[in-house]
């Protein structure tokens, strides 16, 4: 049984892991946030990367994972050369779904909403240049969805009106019939930002989830496991004080049957 550590900077992580336990039910699952960094969206790339390199040192140390899932666009975006120099496992990321939109928009006009930070990264140009040239790429960067995400997992109620307000460039085209969730903490949002689009016009949303899943399933068939055992789902936070009840229950329903510290 393949032992899997998906890593996000918070919840948004939670969306990959459906996705590949979805695919690969059996395997052993490590879900780590560094919520004490949280987020990583407005911070600058050399901070960042450091900050990842030392928790996945860390991650590696205590759970020895088969395999490593970036779960974070932001982080992929930038690290994930160097972490895959430095260690020496299989690391998965998760970066902007451009491709699969190009292929998909009839209008030739694509929304993409991601963080600030992976909205202005070169990786994010390249991959427009690459696979989408011939369209217009609206995009829109929003720190507040990432927390409005947060919030939902922790129990809060969600206001439709403050998403609105995020995404009010992207709803007043009215063009754009592909939206890239180029944020892993996006799709916990899917039923609020389908209704707010639904009002206006048919749009699909597109995300790296079942991407990742295919890649990851690939991956685990052609490596070597180390772990025989079935272990229990663990997930795994740096900072233990402020995860509340209905989080806890929330995880619980995702088939974490424990929660730790990361070392
Ligand atoms: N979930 C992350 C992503 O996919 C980042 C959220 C944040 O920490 O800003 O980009």
């Amino acid at each position: 049984m393949a032992r899997i550590a998906i890593f996000d900077s918070g919840v948004g992580g939670l969306s990959i892991y459906k996705e590949i336990k979805h695919k690969l039910p059996n395997s052993q699952y490590v879900f780590v946030s560094d919520n004490k960094a949280f987020p990583y969206g407005t911070k600058p790339e050399d901070e960042l990367t450091e900050r990842v390199l030392e928790v996945v040192a860390r991650i590696i140390d205590q759970f020895d994972p088969d395999l490593l899932v970036i779960g974070c666009n932001t982080a992929s975006t930038v690290v994930l050369p160097v972490l895959r120099e430095k260690f020496d496992l299989p690391v998965v990321g998760v970066v902007p779904a451009i491709k699969p939109a190009a292929e998909l928009t009839q209008t030739n006009v694509i929304g993409l909403l991601a963080t600030p930070a992976t909205i202005e990264r070169e990786y994010t140009e390249q991959l427009i240049n690459d696979f989408a040239p011939n369209c217009e790429v609206i995009k829109v960067g929003s720190s507040r969805l990432v927390e409005i995400a947060e919030d939902k997992l922790y129990g809060k109620e969600v206001n439709q009106e403050q998403i609105k307000v995020e995404i009010q460039r992207l709803l007043e085209s009215d063009k754009i019939d592909v939206l890239i969730l180029a944020c892993t903490h996006f799709p916990l949002l899917n039923e609020e930002l389908v209704s707010l689009f639904n009002e206006t016009s048919d749009i699909d949303l597109v995300d790296s989830g079942k991407g990742i899943a295919n890649r990851v399933a690939q991956l685990v068939s052609e490596i070597n496991i180390k772990d025989a055992q079935h272990n229990p789902c663990v997930a795994v936070f740096i900072e233990l004080e402020n995860l509340n009840p209905n989080f806890k229950q929330k995880l619980t329903s995702l088939e974490f049957a424990a929660i730790e510290l990361l070392n």
